[in-house]
Formats: C-alpha cells, structure tokens, sequence
C-alpha cells in the first residue's frame, strides 16, 4: 500500500467521520418514490462528491482550453492541470513514471488498448491467452476478437462454487505457447477478491505478462502497481467517485515502448508526411485526439478526495458493511447468498427462493433502495453458476449500516409479497 492511499500523505488524512462523508454527496440527500434513497449500485457507478463536482465547474469555468497544442496562457493552464492529474493518478498507483498511465475512456477502452496495441502485435495463430471465469466482458471480448483474428485460443481457469478461482489449475493451464494473462482483481459479480499477486508472480515465472482487471478493485482497496508488479493494469473513473468517460490503464514504460498505438491522429506524433508518421513518446502515443481534460482533471480531484479519507479506512468501513450484510441476509430464510469467498470486497450477491432478480429489483426500487440485477456482464460466469441473474448489492464508503438494515427490510417485504 503506498501512503498516499492509506491516507499517510499528500492530502491532508480526514478521520472515517461518515456523515460528514455523507453530506459530500448532494445526489445521496434525494427521494426516490418518496423514500430515502439507499444507493446500492455502486459497483455500476459509484456518486461523485462535492470537491469533484466544483472542481469540474471550477475547470469548465475557468481553466478550459485545448492541451499540449496552445501557446496562449489557457492552453498552458489546462494543459498543467491535465498533466497534474496524470501525477495524482500516478501516486495513486504508485507507478514507477507518469509516462505509465495512460487516460483512456474507462477499463472496456484500456482493455481494448492492450488488445490492440500488444496483442495485435505479439500474438500469433495457436498460442494462448489465460482468462478466469470471474471475466467481466470487457475482458472477454476483446480477446476473443483477438482470437478469432489470430487463430490464438483462449484458455478459462476454473471456479470454485465459492467464486474462487482454482489456482493449481490455473497454474497447469501455462506453456510455451501462452501469451498473456487476463484477470479481473475483484469479481464485479461476486465481489471475490482474486489472489492477482500470487498469480502475476507465476505468470512471470513462465515469462508471461499480465493485464489485471482493476474496475472492481480501486475504489475499495490501496493498489500498488509495483508490490502488485502487474504489466498491465485498468480501471474506470465513473467507479471511483470520477466523471464517466475517463479511465485509465497502468502499462510497464518498457511494454507500452514497444507496443502499436491503438487509435492515430493529433497529438500521438512527432511528425507526420504523407510517407510516414513518426509517433509521439509515451504516454502521448496512445492519448490520439483531444482527450477528456476535464473528466482527467475531475478524476484527479477523485483520487484527492479518496485519498484524504484514505484507501485503508474505506476497505475497512466497507468490510463492516459486507459482514453486516452477509450476516444478516444470510440468516433470512429464502435468500441463497451467491459468492462466498473467503477474500471479498463489498459486493453481496443474491437470490431470493421463487422471485425473479428482476422483481426483486424493481419491487426494491419502490422502497428507494438501488440495486442490480441481471448477469452483470459476466455471462460465462452465470452458466457456470447456472444462474441466469443475481441481485446485487454493491456498497460504497458512503453507505452505512443501516442503509443495510434497510436493505434487509426491503428483501423481508418483498418475500411477503410474493409470499
Ligand atoms: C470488473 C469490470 N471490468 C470492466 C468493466 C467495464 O467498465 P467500463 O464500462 O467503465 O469500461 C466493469 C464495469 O462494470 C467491471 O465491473
């Protein structure tokens, strides 16, 4: 854990004071259907605070212009406070080198980055790529065009029952012909925290590299790309208490050196002819086109804000959310808790005997409680749980415990009804 994160420096360490916290989130104070609203899709996207909100209307109101390009006082500004927001992200992470992070439009994007711009480049007809069950589409799919391009195959690790992944098969699956590893760092399905350490270590030992799956795993826990010593690592704003349409990807400088740009156009050149283009310096070789400056900046501000409540207290706070919550619904007759790993971040998925998810939800909805239900992009995932839909619960470290009575209760009402 780096001390940024565990809210040891850079801004100032705030105490867990959680109504204070709450009172940062105008969108939480509203009704829905004439009751509170208990916002518990976080796992989705998650609320922006204040300090994110009048950062946003601080820069679109004062700081706009376009970057890298203008020599005029503006385009210097914006073009500072974009590159300070690259930093902050930096710190977050604790990347070696800002030229290691990357702004893309969220993890799908990132993903697609990696996909494109290594994958096209280093995979071949025949070899392997390694995927676990736990896969969000986003890493998924991506590699199955791969794969169909190539010719490549792509091998699944198998799960438990109890949403953790079987590592001695995980690490039988290696061989020369594996190319890279995809894995998600939480399950945003099940909330299983995978062992990705673990994992990136034996990949390496088998020369492999690995792109962790982080969309489910910042907002809730201090990552540290280097102790991690991940290749590639990829998360989305909008989960982090960021705008949407901003995300990055964490690449190792030597990997991101040698890889292809995804997307070609302004900005990611030195110099173009119509003979040839010559292509900018990391990061910039994959940030083609005006960026998001504000979503980046907004983001920034995001990691601030996270970082003086402090990545640890969060984990904390939300594990006593998760285990309030486990324990009770799991004591309600009726309710099968689905995903019962040992490591879990805050995301409680379910089902309720005789009641569609869909029901669930939207009988939930009427009472101001926000949850999801579906195959939450995890199909695969759901056959082998033979499940179509769960319910899902996902909490943030704004949520509190008796948002998670009132959860209990919503679920006690709308067994009665279908009772
Ligand atoms: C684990 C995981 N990966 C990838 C994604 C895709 O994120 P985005 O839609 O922001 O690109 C999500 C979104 O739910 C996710 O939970």
């Amino acid at each position: 854990m780096n001390a940024r994160q565990a809210g040891l420096g850079g801004a100032a360490v705030r105490a867990f004071d959680l109504e204070r916290i709450r009172a940062d989130f105008p969108i939480l104070q509203q009704q829905v259907h004439g009751k509170p609203l208990v916002y518990l899709d976080n796992a989705a996207s998650s609320q922006m605070p204040q300090p994110v909100i009048d950062r946003l209307v601080r820069y679109q109101t004062t700081q706009h212009a376009n970057i890298h390009r203008g020599v005029h006082t503006l385009s210097a500004l914006a073009t500072a406070e974009y590159e300070a927001a690259r930093h902050k992200l930096q710190g977050f992470l604790n990347a070696a080198e800002a030229r290691e992070v990357i702004f893309t439009s969220g993890t799908t994007e990132s993903i697609n980055l990696v996909m494109h711009g290594w994958g096209r480049k280093f995979v071949r007809r025949d070899d392997e790529i390694i995927l676990t069950t736990l896969e969000h589409h986003a890493n998924i799919v991506p590699w199955q065009m791969l794969a169909e391009e190539t010719g490549a195959k792509i091998r699944v690790v198998p799960m438990l029952d109890t949403g953790e992944l079987c590592l001695d098969a995980y690490e039988k699956l290696f061989n020369a012909r594996t190319r890279i590893v995809g894995v998600t760092h939480v399950s945003n399905a099940l909330g299983s925290i995978n062992p990705v350490k673990g994992m990136i270590a034996t990949a390496h030992a088998h020369g492999v590299p690995v792109l962790v799956d982080g969309a489910q795993a910042v907002p809730h826990m201090p990552v540290d790309v280097q102790d991690l010593d991940c290749d590639f690592y990829a998360f989305s704003g909008h989960k982090l208490c960021g705008p949407t349409g901003i995300g990055v990807l964490y690449g190792k400088a030597a990997l991101l050196e040698v890889m292809q740009p995804f997307k070609g156009g302004g900005d990611m050149i030195l110099s173009v002819s119509f003979e040839r283009t010559v292509y900018n310096a990391i990061p910039h070789k994959f940030e083609a086109g005006t960026p998001p400056i504000a979503a980046a900046i907004g983001l920034g501000a995001a990691v601030d804000y996270l970082g003086a409540i402090g990545l640890a207290a969060i984990a904390r706070h939300e594990h006593e959310l998760l285990q309030h919550a486990t324990e009770l619904l799991g004591r309600l007759p009726g309710v099968r808790l689905v995903g019962t790993a040992r490591h879990k971040a805050a995301v409680l998925s379910f089902m309720l005997d005789g009641v569609h998810p869909h029901d669930v939800g939207t009988l939930l909805d009427k009472e101001g409680i926000a949850v999801r239900t579906g195959h939450h992009c995890a199909q695969p995932l759901m056959t082998r749980l033979k499940l179509p839909a769960t319910v899902r619960a996902s909490f943030a470290f704004y949520n509190s415990l008796a948002e998670v009575d009132a959860l209990v209760a919503g679920v006690r009402s709308v067994q009665k009804v279908f009772s």
